[in-house]
């Protein structure tokens, strides 16, 4: 087995174990953040310190960033060397109403670029893995997008929801996709929205800005399984950052006009 295959293995054996935090954790404790309905729970904190742990004992050379408390601004460190980016609860507000899914997800970065993405859905036992080169499993089997084009595919979208100064221009984008497509969805966590268009279940996400951590492992995922992955001017991620995300399937050939911005 490759030293990269050894050391993904490990991670998807520490993100299980983080899922079952996840799953028996009851009455969460609700801490506000700042930003409209932006919170942290208890068990995004016990998740997180337990990610930083054990994911540091695999790769004690790696820093880290993260959603919770701590490290989460990427300092020019971490443009070389292994980082990994961490969310570990994406879909913190579905965990705290029971709305399903929430997602861990664990990024690696080598040397300023997507090197490992680990997604996982504890309530599904469902583990997306992606090493850049090396195509995306779920629950190891090979996935690849869909290529069925978008007007016989499902979309999802995100609504940004702790940037409200974004939220006619997202509706307004999903009220002109709509026609473009079957139907459109919206599920609460990012990381497996893309992991979704990566399986073939829907063909198109986009959101106006989401954080490095909720798209660290699923871009890589996505693009892993054909698709391809830009913000919302077609300009590919830079993984250091916020920024607007459209993930398209393989049947998607160009952005749809009514989300693509214009400089
Ligand atoms: C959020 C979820 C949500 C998306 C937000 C994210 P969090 O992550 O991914 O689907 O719409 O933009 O911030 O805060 O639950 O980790």
């Amino acid at each position: 087995m490759s030293e990269e295959s050894l050391i993904l293995e490990k991670i998807c054996e520490v993100a299980q174990k983080a899922g079952r935090i996840m799953l028996e954790a009851s009455d969460p404790k609700v801490k506000e953040k700042s930003g409209h309905a932006n919170f942290c729970t208890q068990t995004d904190e016990k998740i997180q310190e337990f990610l930083i742990q054990m994911l540091g004992s695999i790769l004690p050379q790696a820093a880290f960033l993260g959603e919770e408390e701590g490290q989460d601004e990427f300092t020019d460190r971490m443009k070389s060397g292994y980082v990994f980016i961490i969310d570990p609860i994406d879909g913190t507000s579905n965990f705290i109403y029971g709305y399903r899914p929430s997602v861990i997800s664990i990024g690696l970065l080598l040397d300023g670029k997507p090197h490992i993405g680990v997604v996982y859905n504890p309530f599904d036992d469902e583990m997306y893995r992606a090493i850049a080169g090396k195509g995306a499993y779920l629950n190891g089997e090979r996935i690849e997008s869909s290529d069925r084009p978008l007007s016989d595919s499902l979309a999802v979208f995100g609504t940004a929801p702790y940037y409200t100064e974004l939220q006619d221009m997202t509706f307004d984008m999903a009220r002109k996709l709509l026609p473009e497509c079957v139907d459109l969805r919206r599920s609460g966590t990012a990381a497996w929205d893309m992991c979704c268009v990566a399986t073939g279940r829907c063909s198109l996400y986009f959101e106006l800005r989401i954080q490095v951590w909720d798209y660290a492992a699923a871009a890589l995922i996505a693009t892993e399984a054909g698709c391809t992955v830009t913000d919302s001017y077609g300009k590919s991620l830079s993984y250091d950052g916020p920024t607007s995300v459209i993930c398209r399937a393989r049947g998607v050939k160009i952005i749809p006009e009514c989300l693509l911005q214009k400089r």
